[in-house]
């Protein structure tokens, strides 16, 4: 294959890989040759690590690669982790190891769990009379668990499966639209395939069920399944994680005493409970720590990200997911969030580095993932909270940005050195950067950066 101007392709599919790279790197690239080298420079060294990795998804070239790092220091209800954390952003690791270790000498991080129900639904249209579908509905529900019993068995034996199932007359909203909505307990699975294999047999039995029933008349008896699948809404699977202490404990920042500080604090996150545009970003914060998380255990970072935004504007206004009270001379600062995450199934075992996540946390359960993960997001918020009503964010941000700009730069370690020194009372941008290294290159290791 050479270079060619057809972008378009059929058949790409059923193409080994190194004849789908050959075809990328011929037709999108000005240097083919460069870049079958770079996607293979990539590839794992072990050839049954990377088919595992390439089962994952679909048309895959090579790994696209992102730092994995740790933030120490946890305390968690009393238990001490070291948590991974999969991130690009510089500072959001940074932000995390700090505030751990700030609480660390105050308590720690507190969390509960307070529920941990998930939901699925089954859509439907159906014409007919609803109190006859209602008076059918109990005999339809008995029916519905008994054709699901041989999915449910194993979970049932955890102690989940089927919670519930209602009956929900949407036709307010939609002509003859109507729900299966069903609650399930995943035990230490996020579950989807779990909740999804049982709306698809609900949507057969119910099917079935009115197509044969007496009490129904003929048009009754038919039902358009629409869709079967589960909600990424769990508004019921929520974790609480929170810290406090004295304000006298907080101690001092940047000059500021601690008072001053625990009431600019609190109005920043009351900001952010007023105005979306701040909650917006404010949330973004948590989800820094969170989806990091998330990614190192291979959970579904999109899930957990349309479930939190959800929750969010729960009441009707996007807020804050944080709340910071004052009260007796205590600051207490606190998350409430749904996270529907396993540490079972799905790629939580079988991507490499994530098993190695568990490890390190101790192969712990969903619940206790998901009081890790709150709070690590709670943190996250913490420090950049502290940071934005103190020195502001570009201080350590750009401190921790620095080392990429060096990078970028190909700066050699004693230019890295030099840098870091001279930029510890310099602003850092990239321009002082680039500025700093042309004029240490020029034999100026001093120049002087506006
Ligand atoms: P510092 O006080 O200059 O740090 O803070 P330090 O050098 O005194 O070190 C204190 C501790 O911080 C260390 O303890 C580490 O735990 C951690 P030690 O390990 O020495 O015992 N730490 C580091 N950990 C790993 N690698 C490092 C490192 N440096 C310090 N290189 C810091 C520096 C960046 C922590 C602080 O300025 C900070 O927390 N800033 C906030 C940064 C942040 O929030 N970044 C997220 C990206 S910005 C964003 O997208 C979100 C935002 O928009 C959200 C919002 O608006 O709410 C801000």
């Amino acid at each position: 294959m050479g270079q060619s101007n057809n972008k378009s392709v059929s058949g790409f599919s059923k193409l080994s890989k190194e004849d789908k790279i050959r075809w990328i790197a011929d037709n999108f690239f000005k240097d083919p040759e460069l870049v079958k080298k770079e996607l293979t420079s990539f590839w794992h060294p072990n050839a049954d690590q990377q088919k595992i990795l390439d089962g994952f998804s679909e048309n895959t070239l090579s790994n696209f690669v992102l730092p994995y790092g740790v933030a120490p220091n946890f305390i968690i209800n009393g238990k001490t982790y070291c948590v991974p954390m999969v991130i690009e952003e510089s500072s959001v690791v940074a932000a995390a190891s700090s505030a751990a270790k700030f609480w660390s000498t105050r308590g720690g991080f507190k969390t509960e769990i307070l529920e941990t129900t998930k939901v699925g639904q089954v859509h439907f249209s159906w014409k007919g009379d609803i109190e006859k579908l209602r008076r059918l509905f109990p005999d339809l529900k008995g029916k519905l668990l008994e054709d699901t019993q041989h999915i449910t068995a194993n979970m049932r034996k955890r102690g989940g499966g089927i919670l519930d199932v209602e009956l929900l007359d949407m036709t307010h909203l939609e002509e003859d639209y109507y729900q299966l909505k069903a609650s399930f307990e995943t035990c230490d699975s996020m579950g989807a395939n779990f909740i999804n294999s049982n709306l698809e047999v609900f949507g057969k039995t119910l099917t079935a069920f009115m197509a044969s029933h007496p009490d129904l008349d003929i048009q009754e008896r038919e039902v358009t399944i629409i869709m079967a699948i589960l909600s990424n809404y769990t508004p019921d699977c929520v974790v609480r994680a929170s810290v406090s202490c004295r304000i006298d404990d907080l101690g001092y920042f940047e000059g500021m005493d601690a008072a001053v500080f625990a009431d600019k604090f609190r109005k920043a996150v009351r900001i952010a409970h007023i105005d979306p545009y701040r909650a917006t970003t404010h949330n973004k914060g948590i989800f820094n720590g969170i989806d990091a998380v998330v990614l190192a255990t291979a959970n579904d970072f999109r899930a957990v990200e349309s479930c939190g935004h959800t929750y969010a504007c729960r009441d009707g206004q996007y807020r804050s997911l944080s709340r910071c009270e004052i009260k007796d001379g205590k600051f207490e600062f606190s998350l409430e969030i749904p996270l529907a995450v396993g540490t079972v199934g799905g790629l939580t075992r079988l991507h490499p580095m994530a098993n190695r996540s568990l490890e390190l946390l101790g192969y712990p359960t969903a619940k206790k993932l998901m009081s890790i993960m709150a709070s690590v997001g709670l943190a996250q918020n913490f420090a950049a909270l502290k940071s934005l009503v103190t020195t502001g964010i570009q201080k350590g941000h750009m401190k921790m940005h620095l080392l990429n700009i060096l990078n970028h730069m190909e700066a050699t370690d004693e230019e890295t050195g030099d840098a870091v020194r001279h930029f510890e009372k310099e602003i850092v941008s990239f321009s002082s950067v680039r500025d700093f290294i042309v004029a240490y290159r020029k034999g100026n290791p001093i120049p002087s950066i506006k």
